[in-house]
């Protein structure tokens, strides 16, 4: 099915599908799949559609000083047009200011809400005459974020960190790739791909999903956090690996092009595992296999491996740039994960090798899903050592990410 609706009218249609936990790179890519349009027009859709979830908090204190009726009470149709209108006038330096309200203007009659249309333009045009203030400093409108979430980062890494790493999370990300280094050069690769200190991983402002080198398996996008923590696995040519949750596959398809030995890929979602099937034959991949398998329970069929990589389910607090929904999420949403956490971290120690490491990773920065799983990890476990890094999302403009290897010195206990 297809049909023709401009950038805005996709990105608020694809706006009212959002919550419920709804994750936006899906329900995105689904408005983006029924209405197609040029490049232009598709990242304008995108911008417009990410930024609104992004700065959400913010734009609805200024609906709320602006607007009679509680917020809760205006139309989800209504309240979506004004946040993309605001959205547009603040932050797209593009849009004119004129073109922002009058195409808002437009979309009440889309969405079949023309008794709306004197209040949008009304409240529009106020807040450029009063020269686009904001009237609250508080953190959840400044960074648009639950405030459980600034008071976490505060708590683990004081104030002034908590607001780097807030701001961080408004400044533009870079994207890296992975050479597929099995197959491919780095000749391969067009312009504007730049080496980065980890063999084969490339920073770019030139990825191409669509571009006949990747169809090829020339590359797959991977952060730079997560390119960093498979190279601290020290592959050294033929080891076996067991990934225990590794959908939707990027460290499982790094392993495999570092290793002559298998990558055994778990997961306990059927449909992400599909995911890794997908990937590694688009890269041409042959040494993965993929097991539909909870990492907490045993696998009496898995032999012993030397290298374990627990790229474990966390909050996913580091990657709130790629992820915006996450921003609003509740403290409440992630207090079971350390639980989870440490005990699949536990039951894929059964299946190491002496002499062996295990890396747990997430890509959050919540000291309880990470120090304090090791640390009562370490505690249970005398025979290992660790070492921890945590990367922050200013370091590399990458994810933030933490990484524990965890080396057993000793026989079992
Ligand atoms: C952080 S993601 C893994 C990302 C992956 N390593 C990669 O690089 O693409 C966490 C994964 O854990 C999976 N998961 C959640 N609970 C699990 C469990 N009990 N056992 C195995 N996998 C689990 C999720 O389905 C999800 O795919």
């Amino acid at each position: 099915m297809s049909d023709k609706k401009s950038p805005r009218e996709t990105a608020v249609r694809a706006l009212m599908k959002m919550g419920g936990g709804k994750f936006s790179e899906a329900v995105l890519s689904e408005a983006l799949d029924v209405t197609p349009m040029d490049s232009v027009n598709k990242r304008f859709c995108t911008t417009l559609f990410y930024g609104v979830i992004e700065r959400k908090l913010t734009l609805d204190c200024i609906i709320g000083g602006y607007s009679k009726m509680p917020l809760g009470r205006l139309d989800h149709e209504v309240k979506n047009i004004l946040r993309a209108g605001l959205y547009q006038l603040l932050f797209m330096d593009s849009v004119p200011d004129n073109a922002a309200v009058d195409e808002s203007v437009k979309l009440c009659a889309a969405f079949k809400k023309t008794s709306a249309k004197g209040f949008v333009n009304a409240l529009l045009r106020q807040f450029l005459r009063d020269g686009k203030r904001i009237n609250d400093s508080s953190v959840a409108v400044k960074y648009s974020i639950n405030p459980e979430i600034y008071d976490s980062f505060r708590a683990d890494y004081g104030e002034t960190k908590a607001a780097e790493i807030l701001e961080s999370f408004l400044t533009p990300d870079v994207t890296y790739i992975k050479l597929n280094n099995r197959r491919f050069t780095k000749d391969n690769l067009p312009d504007g791909f730049t080496p980065t200190d980890i063999p084969n991983v490339f920073s770019s402002g030139n990825v191409n999903l669509n571009s006949p080198e990747f169809a090829a398996g020339a590359y797959h996008i991977q952060d730079y956090s997560c390119a960093y923590a498979c190279n601290l696995m020290e592959i050294s040519g033929d080891e076996d690996i067991l990934d225990v949750c590794a959908a939707p596959g990027g460290k499982s398809f790094t392993l495999a092009e570092m290793t002559d030995g298998t990558v055994y890929a778990c997961d306990i979602s059927e449909k992400r595992l599909e995911k890794v099937n997908t990937g590694a034959a688009r890269l041409g991949l042959t040494n993965i296999r993929t097991f539909l398998h909870d990492g907490k329970s045993f696998n009496e069929s898995f032999p012993k491996f030397t290298r374990i990589l627990c790229d474990v389910p966390c909050s996913g607090l580091g990657v709130i740039r790629k992820k915006p929904e996450i921003r609003y999420k509740n403290a409440a949403d992630f207090s079971h994960l350390p639980e989870v956490q440490y005990d699949i971290l536990e039951n894929s120690v059964r299946y190491l090798a002496d002499g062996g490491m295990i890396l747990y990773s997430t890509c959050t920065l919540r000291k309880a899903e990470n120090e304090d799983v090791i640390a009562r990890f370490l505690e249970n476990h005398p025979e290992f050592t660790a070492e921890m890094r945590t990367i922050f999302p200013f370091d590399f403009n990458s994810d933030g990410f933490f990484i524990a290897k965890l080396a057993k010195l000793r026989t079992d206990k």
